[in-house]
C-alpha cells in the first residue's frame, strides 16, 4: 500500500480559470484551417486523428490530402485494396496504424451502417483507437464532452500542475488523466480539447518553451519552481540494441527486382520489401535456399542505419542477378518482380523505396575488385 495521499484537483473557480485561459488563447492563436478541419466530418477527423499518432502535423497534411483525394469516405477505403492503402502511408512510419484504419473501416461498414460511432466505450472497441484518440474523435467530430490526453496535453499538464515521474508509468498516467478530465469543460470541449494539443505543439513545447506566449504562464507551477525542464518526467534510459540485416536486390534480365510482402506484424508489417537475409549468410545460397533462385552476387551498397522506437538496423543491400530460376519454393503470392522503369503503386518500406531509387536500370552497375559498387 502506498503512504502517498491522494493529489488534489484544483477546485471549481480555478478548472473554470484554467479553461477559460486556454479558450482565450484559442480564439486568437488556434490552428483553424488544417485540411481535417475543413471541411471537418467524423471520417476525416478519425483518419487524421490516426495519422496524427506519433507525427506531427506539418508531416501530416500532405499524407492526409494524399489520403482524401484516393480515399474520400469511409466506404472507398473499406473497399480499397489493401497495397493501395498501404502505399499512401508509406514514409509516415507506425504501419500498423494503416492497416488497423483499414480493418476499422470494414468493421464500421459492417457493424455501425457505415458510420463512426460517437460512444467513447464503441469508439475504443476499433483497432488502432485508444482513449485519448477515441476522446479526440467524439470532441472534435461530435461536439461531445470527452477528455484527451496525447503527448502535447500530458506535457502540459505535467508542468502546470508539476507532476513527477514519467508519464509512461500507470500511477503518473492516472493523475494526468485525472487531471485532463477534471479540467475539461462540458461546453466548448472541441476547441478546449484542439487548445490543448495546439498549446503543447505551439508554445509548450519540449525544449525551450515559449512561456512568454503561454496563456497558463502565470499559474504554472513548474515554471514557478525555475524547473520546465524537468517535466514531464524521463524514462529510465535503456540504449537501443543494434541489429542487422543484407537486403537483397535481385534483378532479372529485364532489371526487375524482386520484392517480398512482409508478414502482417513486426517491422514494416504488410509493406512490400526486399528479402531479408542474415548477415552471417551469404546472399547466393540463401536466395537458392529460400526462394528457388540462382543468383549471382554483382556488389554490396554501402550500409545504412534505420531506427526504429525499439533497436537500430544496420542495413547493408547486396545487389545480385538473376541466372535461373530453379523451383519456387516460396509462397508465389508474396513475392512480385518490381518493375523500376514502370514502378507500381504498392506501400514500400521507406528504406528500401531509397535503395531501389539507387538502383538505376539505365546505367549499369560497375563493381571493382572488392565487390564494391562505384
Ligand atoms: N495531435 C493529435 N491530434 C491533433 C489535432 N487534432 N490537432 C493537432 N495536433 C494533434
Amino acid at each position: 500500500m502506498s503512504n502517498t495521499p491522494a493529489a488534489a484537483l484544483p477546485d471549481s473557480a480555478e478548472s473554470c480559470r484554467f479553461a477559460k485561459q486556454v479558450l482565450g488563447w484559442f480564439a486568437q492563436h488556434g490552428r483553424t484551417h488544417l485540411p481535417w478541419q475543413n471541411p471537418r466530418n467524423p471520417y476525416r477527423v478519425w483518419v487524421s486523428e490516426i495519422m496524427l499518432q506519433q507525427t506531427q502535423v506539418t508531416t501530416v497534411i500532405d499524407y492526409f490530402n494524399r489520403f482524401m483525394e484516393s480515399f474520400p469516405e469511409l466506404k472507398s477505403l473499406a473497399e480499397a485494396d489493401s497495397d493501395l492503402v498501404m502505399h499512401h502511408w508509406s514514409g509516415l512510419g507506425y504501419y500498423a496504424r494503416a492497416r488497423n484504419l483499414h480493418r476499422c473501416a470494414q468493421l464500421v461498414m459492417a457493424g455501425h451502417q457505415g458510420k463512426l460511432p460517437k460512444d467513447l466505450e464503441s469508439l475504443q472497441s476499433l483497432p488502432g483507437i485508444g482513449r485519448s484518440t477515441a476522446g479526440a474523435i467524439r470532441s472534435l467530430a461530435f461536439g461531445h464532452y470527452a477528455p484527451i490526453l496525447d503527448g502535447n496535453v500530458k506535457r502540459v499538464l505535467a508542468r502546470h500542475y508539476a507532476v513527477e515521474g514519467w508519464p509512461g508509468e500507470a500511477a503518473v498516467l492516472k493523475r494526468l488523466w485525472q487531471l485532463s478530465e477534471h479540467l475539461t469543460p462540458q461546453y466548448q470541449c472541441a476547441d478546449y480539447n484542439q487548445a490543448m494539443m495546439d498549446l503543447g505543439a505551439l508554445v509548450c513545447v519540449r525544449t525551450k518553451p515559449l512561456c512568454g506566449a503561454c496563456p497558463l504562464a502565470q499559474s504554472c507551477v513548474a515554471r514557478a519552481r525555475g524547473e520546465i525542464d524537468r517535466y514531464p518526467g524521463k524514462k529510465a534510459k535503456s540504449s537501443k540494441p543494434v541489429r542487422s540485416a543484407q537486403l537483397l536486390v535481385v534483378l532479372d534480365d529485364t532489371d526487375n527486382v524482386l520484392l517480398q510482402k512482409r508478414p502482417p506484424s513486426g517491422i514494416w508489417g504488410g509493406l512490400w520489401s526486399l528479402p531479408e537475409c542474415p548477415t552471417e549468410q551469404l546472399g547466393e545460397p540463401w536466395c537458392q535456399a529460400n526462394l528457388g533462385l540462382q543468383v549471382k552476387q554483382l556488389c554490396q551498397l554501402s550500409s545504412r542505419r534505420h531506427t526504429f522506437s525499439h533497436f537500430h538496423l544496420d542495413i547493408t543491400p547486396v545487389v545480385l542477378r538473376l541466372e535461373k530460376t530453379l523451383k519456387a519454393v516460396m509462397d508465389e503470392s508474396s513475392l512480385v518482380w518490381y518493375n523500376l522503369s514502370l514502378p507500381e503503386d504498392l506501400g514500400l518500406a521507406a528504406p528500401v523505396s531509397t535503395i531501389l531509387q539507387q538502383i538505376d536500370p539505365k546505367i549499369p552497375i560497375v563493381v571493382n575488385n572488392e565487390g564494391e559498387a562505384r
